[in-house]
């Protein structure tokens, strides 16, 4: 993939957004995801800060060390910047909705700062960004951070099955390798609906680790694995219906490993009427659905989730995933 290239400061970083369509929490077990990249877009700009004595974040010295991932890039990451700088972030992506909001903040920056050295590999952009993004929130797959650096639509999952190889994650804490595999996107506009629940990655991901020792923890977790490689299939073959099927049984899973919630409930029965298919996208326990619309059903579809009370977004996965431009001196 095409790398990014150097760019001296001041510049501007751009990452697209990003839903999972199978196997969210499966895929922290090893199980194969399949993740879309979206058109809602966080901007980062970084200036070498003039003066003072610390680095400062949208205008204020000091408020980068409230920020657990500005923290982890700016303080202790593998390469802390020399000299203060000046960080200002614009997202439309909500935070906490399960819609990439921590990667597509994590990667740019992540690319900002490399960039300035020199081009940077998209493969060591994005394991340099889940390694920031696992550690500031302490769990974790690398299927956000992957998705937002390479766009379009990516497969990540356990190394062998056929496809274009991106690159390779390696594996962290007994967790991975992860292979990051290109998925052709049939062109499909999406739909998401964000509930206005924030979702928490953390306590979720140790809640269902937990669900996971009961009996049929194994049994689930195959499942997910199965309906994800089978979705991919059916993705690559441009079969709405059998996406959508898909995406339903992936739904029907995620419910049964805990993770729903009355208003992704509601959102679901709101829209299921225009839709393919229709599911729980991320974490769960709040945050955000992720609906097929069936054919010229993509504004009514949105329009049932925003009466519904979500916030609701009509999405395609761009081409191109994080880029860094330089900004006027
Ligand atoms: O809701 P999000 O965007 O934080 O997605 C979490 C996805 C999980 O599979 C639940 C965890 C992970 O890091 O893969």
């Amino acid at each position: 993939m095409n790398p990014l290239p150097l760019t001296p400061l001041p510049s501007r970083g751009i990452s697209p957004g990003k839903a999972i369509l199978f196997g969210e929490h499966a895929v922290v077990y090893g199980e194969p995801a399949v993740v879309l990249s979206l058109d809602i877009y966080t901007t980062v700009e970084v200036h070498e800060a003039t003066g003072g004595t610390d680095h400062r974040f949208q205008g204020d010295s000091g408020a980068w060390r409230r920020n657990p991932y500005l923290q982890e890039i700016l303080g202790k990451g593998s390469s802390p910047p020399a000299g203060h700088l000046d960080v200002r972030v614009r997202s439309q992506i909500p935070p906490a909705s399960g819609l990439g909001s921590s990667a597509a903040l994590v990667a740019p920056l992540t690319a900002i700062l490399r960039a300035r050295e020199g081009p940077v590999d998209r493969g060591t952009l994005a394991r340099e960004s889940f390694l920031a993004e696992r550690a500031a929130q302490g769990v974790g797959s690398p299927v956000d951070t992957t998705a937002v650096t390479a766009g379009g639509i990516v497969a990540v999952g356990p190394p062998g099955r056929e496809g274009e190889d991106l690159w390779t994650i390696p594996a962290v804490e007994g967790k991975g390798p992860w292979t990051v595999r290109r998925v052709p996107d049939p062109g499909w506009t999406w739909v998401v609906g964000y509930t206005g629940v924030p979702k928490q990655t953390g306590r979720t991901v140790n809640r269902v680790r937990q669900r996971l020792q009961e009996t049929d923890g194994p049994e689930l977790l195959a499942a997910f694995g199965s309906l994800a490689r089978a979705g991919e299939d059916a993705l690559r073959r441009g079969d709405r219906d059998a996406v959508g099927q898909c995406m339903e049984r992936n739904h029907a899973l995620l419910v049964r490993l805990g993770v729903g919630h009355p208003r992704l409930d509601q959102l679901v029965g709101a829209v299921r009427p225009h839709v393919a298919g229709v599911k729980i996208t991320g974490a769960g326990s709040g945050g955000s659905i992720l609906a097929l619309p069936r054919p010229g059903s993509e504004l009514a579809a949105a329009r049932a989730i925003a009466r519904a009370g979500g916030l609701a977004f009509r999405v395609r996965p761009p081409p191109q995933g994080v880029r860094v431009e330089p900004l006027p001196r």
